[in-house]
């Protein structure tokens, strides 16, 4: 997966990482920036979502596109699709932009929106087979309520910046570590992550699964 990745996604992670150092360093607001995951992070949620049960792949937060490219990777690799949410115009034109010139678009769909409210995540689809919360910190334990009982058994539910907004998520954190339907642990790499596997069955897949 990392030692084949293909030139177009490889140029625009590069063009994505310039941008977003330079962002961080230059005071651009914050609300402008990409606020995207480090590559190290980048290369453990690949790793992730390819050792991930079947089931929908989903990220909520893209905005440019450059954990998505990763994800990318993994989908390629397990022969699956990537949904990918985002609310805010402007970066929904910069991850359409991303995933044209990366050449993705047989495994990554954009959904234009809020995750929390697109039947998409919540509704009764297909089981989630991995899951990348990566949206403002506030909807963190909404969106957790959403997803959990959605996942595959063996799903993986992974949320960004559990060390580096530790106050801001202490409760939901905490809440996943006493959760008896998921396996949880604290990763610290990059801005840290929150892993959480599903343990049990969930009830709609019967006896036996
Ligand atoms: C930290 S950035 C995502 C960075 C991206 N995952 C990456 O690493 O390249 C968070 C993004 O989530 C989006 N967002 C926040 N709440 C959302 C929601 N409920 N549904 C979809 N997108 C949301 C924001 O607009 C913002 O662009």
């Amino acid at each position: 997966m990392f030692h084949s990745i293909p030139e177009p996604i490889q140029a625009r992670m590069h063009v994505l990482e310039a941008t977003d150092s330079r962002d961080r360093g230059d005071g651009t607001p914050r609300m402008e920036r990409l606020r995207q995951v480090p590559p190290e992070t980048g290369r453990f949620l690949a790793l992730l979502a390819a050792s991930a049960p079947p089931g929908r792949v989903v990220e909520i937060g893209t905005s440019a596109g450059y954990s998505a490219l990763w994800l990318s990777l993994a989908c390629r690799a397990t022969r699956r699709r990537l949904t990918t949410y985002e609310l805010l115009p402007d970066k929904i034109a910069l991850a359409r932009e991303t995933f044209a010139a990366a050449e993705v678009s047989d495994v990554v769909t954009l959904v234009a929106g809020d995750a929390l409210l697109h039947e998409g995540v919540g509704g009764g689809l297909d089981p989630i087979g991995f899951c990348f919360l990566d949206a403002e910190k506030e909807v963190y334990a909404e969106a957790y309520d959403l997803i959990v009982p959605q996942l595959a058994p063996g799903g993986l539910l992974v949320a960004d910046n559990a060390l580096s907004h530790a106050d801001d998520l202490g409760p939901m954190i905490d809440r996943a570590l006493r959760d008896p339907r998921v396996d949880t642990l604290v990763v610290p790499i990059g801005r840290g992550e929150l892993v959480c596997r599903r343990t049990d069955a969930r009830p709609e897949d019967g006896p036996g699964a």
